[in-house]
């Protein structure tokens, strides 16, 4: 008999019982389950598979248990919300916030932030703090925002799920030209990736990558996006002081 024992806590979503980190994979009822962080499984390997229903299945499983949020991504938003006072926007966006926003409430120096998900639940559980919350998903993708509006968007453990073309339309039409879109990527495959970038260039962006020096999980890198190749590059620069300093 396996040492582990697992419930099914969302549709599709597999959770060790007694939240030690468990197999790379398992088999649950016939069907193959693949690791997501410690403890969580889901039916693909490849997160950018799932689909939008199974994303938020996941999502919601991972946000039950804030005890097993991980320490890379603990130290993720610190190293984002450090270069999103670096950089000062006037106005800063937050994609896949989920429950708990880099930012609390409000930020200091009368940046602007609004936060946004793919989830209408996550939306939801945001209505009643002070913080604005769109949803911003492949079908509901319209920001109510002109253009040009924000000057950072940032996004915290979201690249790895599926990213769509039409999100991507509608972050260009609302960056600034002098704007910088900061995000981490891991798990997804070399292929998948190749797929992000070309999606990501096809809309209009440059992208420049940065390598996570401090290998906080398997292949992550630092993805900046932008209009304007000059402020990416200065972005890259504060970003890799920040990484260097902790
Ligand atoms: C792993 S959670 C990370 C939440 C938060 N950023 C953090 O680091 O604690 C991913 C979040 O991104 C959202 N999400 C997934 N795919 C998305 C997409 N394509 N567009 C916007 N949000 C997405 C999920 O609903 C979920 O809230």
């Amino acid at each position: 008999m396996s040492e582990f024992e697992f419930e099914m806590i969302e549709p599709g979503v597999l959770k060790v019982k007694n939240g030690i980190k468990g197999p790379k994979e398992t088999e649950h009822e016939g069907n193959k389950y693949f690791r997501f962080m410690d403890v969580f499984y889901t039916r693909t390997e490849d997160l950018d598979q799932l689909s939008p229903e199974e994303v938020s299945n996941l999502c919601r499983a991972r946000a039950r248990f804030p005890d097993l949020i991980s320490q890379p991504n603990i130290e993720v938003r610190s190293l984002f919300k450090a270069l999103a006072m670096e950089i000062n926007p006037t106005r800063l966006l937050e994609i896949g916030a989920g429950r708990n926003p880099v930012f609390a409430s409000t930020t200091s120096n009368n940046m602007h932030y609004v936060i946004s998900d793919a989830d209408h639940e996550v939306v939801k559980s945001h209505t009643s703090t002070e913080t604005e919350c769109y949803i911003f998903s492949e079908t509901a993708c319209v920001l109510p925002c002109q253009e040009g509006h924000f000057e950072m968007v940032i996004a915290v453990f979201v690249l790895h799920f599926p990213f769509y073309k039409a999100q991507l339309s509608e972050l260009y039409r609302t960056l600034n030209n002098t704007g910088v879109i900061v995000a981490n990527v891991y798990r997804r495959s070399t292929n998948a990736r190749l797929q992000l970038a070309s999606d990501i260039e096809n809309s209009g962006f440059k992208i420049l990558v940065v390598k996570d020096t401090k290998d906080l999980c398997l292949n992550h890198e630092y993805w900046i996006l932008g209009k304007s190749e000059a402020q990416m590059k200065a972005c890259a620069t504060t970003l890799e002081k920040l990484i260097g300093l902790d």
